[in-house]
């Protein structure tokens, strides 16, 4: 990991003033407060660094997430993904995310109890996902029920009781599988499937999406695993969009029902965990393999994105993509192949020679492959960006629990740079000129 040496340091020359400074440079980087002492004159703000997107400004200091996007390496406190995928599970996983170190036996059955005894919801849940129209896409209906569960547990407010973060935690990893299943249930127009506590962590969410009129759900196990080794890929991915958003909505220290409500909402959209959506929809568009070049060339001509490429981060192959390539193939023994994938490889195989994608360093990310996983195994698209979420929520949860502890964090609120209207004075309505739009104008 990129540790900065010590007394490192940066002269800046203010062209303005012909003033020096020198500022420290740590792990690479400076303080961006550090620049808030140029100044031209006394009383001037200082200088501010403008960075939208935050592509290259670090919001915080974590111990959690690792990644070179260079090499395709990702993390987990140390962990290579890779070891992870094939070693652990899910819920193991999402105990070293949150704890910092892999658990023993003890601990991992205490944790895993408790994961197992929260996955109930309170009854009116289901009222209130009944209100829902038939055709409501599962992610409205999973950020809806997220932050109304912070109506029924109150005492979440207190997120500075570590016994009280600890219970939602149990309670948000825990039921947010059985939110999302009842939410695929309602759209389906089928009974609700209650948890079943004696299934492990995957199994009871494929019992509670797919049970029919068996008395006792079996899963099978080579989906139960796959659906483990998806949610271990997904867990946590460190400052994105939605572990953005849960740090930001909360360090207002609103209680985290809400909180993962809003970071659902980020991972809602398509540039985000909405990508594995955009994909399905993407390869159904494109139909079959002939179509692929004129496809690729539209891309190319800038009308529209291939979806499930590129990444802020990863400028080589992203390395949850190999693992999910390699899983899909398990998966299609048991479900049988997706025809799509055909396609897929098709894209993936001439996107990695083209010019255009490969000066831009565009190679296909975690959600390139993982939606033909999920219809393999019977869920519709709607559902994807819901088991990610389902997935992230150990993440998330990590991310929030280390903004909360840290010293240096205040309310997120950025600076911007004001280009709007001077000082000017209140028009009265019978006072101020109309002007008609370019269209309401040429209708004339
Ligand atoms: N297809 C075609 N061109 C692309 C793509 C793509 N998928 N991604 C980036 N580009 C081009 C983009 O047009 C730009 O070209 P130019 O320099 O000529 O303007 C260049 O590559 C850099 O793109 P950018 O938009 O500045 O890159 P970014 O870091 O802001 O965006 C991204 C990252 C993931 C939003 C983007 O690559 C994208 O839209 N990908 C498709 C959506 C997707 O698969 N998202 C899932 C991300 S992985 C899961 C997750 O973490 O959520």
């Amino acid at each position: 990991m990129e540790q900065g040496k010590k007394d490192e340091t940066l002269t800046i020359l203010d062209n303005r003033t012909g003033k020096k400074y020198e500022i420290p440079v740590t792990d690479g980087t400076i303080r961006a407060m550090d620049l808030r002492q140029i100044k031209v004159l006394d009383d001037d703000f200082g200088l501010m660094s403008y960075d939208p997107a935050f592509t290259n400004t670090a919001s915080c200091v974590s111990h959690i997430t690792y990644i070179d996007g260079d090499k395709g390496i990702l993390r987990y406190r140390g962990y290579p993904i890779e070891q992870l995928a094939e070693e652990s599970t899910y819920l193991e996983t999402a105990y070293l995310i949150l704890h910092g170190e892999l658990p023993d036996e003890r601990e991992l059955a205490e944790w895993m109890w408790n994961i197992t005894h929260h996955t109930m919801l309170h009854e009116n849940i289901k009222k209130f996902i009944d209100g829902f129209h038939y055709d409501a896409h599962p992610m409205g209906m999973l950020i809806s029920s997220v932050a109304a569960l912070s109506t029924f547990y109150p005492e979440a407010r207190q997120i500075h009781n570590t016994a009280s973060r600890l219970k939602q935690t149990f309670r948000l990893i825990a039921k947010m599988p059985t939110l999302a299943a009842f939410a695929y249930r309602h759209m389906i127009g089928m009974p609700y499937a209650y948890p079943d506590n004696d299934l492990s962590y995957p199994g009871n969410l494929l019992n509670m999406l797919f049970k029919m009129t068996e008395v006792r759900y079996n899963p099978n196990p080579v989906l139960e695993r796959a659906i483990d080794v998806l949610f271990i890929l997904h867990a946590d991915h460190e400052q994105n969009c939605s572990a953005n958003a849960m740090r930001n909505v909360g360090s207002s220290l609103v209680d985290p029902y809400s909180a993962i409500a809003a970071a659902i909402a980020a991972l809602y959209g398509p540039l985000h965990g909405g990508a594995n959506e955009a994909v399905l929809r993407m390869l159904n568009e494109i139909g079959t393999i002939e179509h692929v070049p004129a496809f690729i060339k539209k891309v190319k001509a800038g009308e529209g994105r291939l979806m499930g490429f590129g990444h802020r981060v990863y400028k080589n192959y992203d390395p949850r993509a190999k693992i999910i390539k390699r899983l899909a193939d398990e998966v299609f023994e048991v479900t049988g192949r997706n025809p799509l994938l055909d396609l897929a490889l098709e894209l993936e195989r001439i996107a990695l020679q083209d010019e255009y994608f490969v000066n831009r360093r565009l190679y296909p990310n975690v959600d390139f492959y993982s939606g033909l996983i999920y219809q393999a195994i019977g869920l519709p698209i709607d559902m994807f960006p819901v088991l990610f979420a389902i997935a992230r929520t150990s993440g998330w949860i990590a991310q929030w629990e280390e903004m909360l502890q840290d010293p240096e964090q205040k309310i997120a609120r950025p600076r911007q740079i004001y280009h709007g209207e001077e000082q000017r004075d209140y028009v009265p309505i019978d006072k101020r000129k109309y002007q008609p739009s370019e269209s309401q104008a040429a209708e004339r």
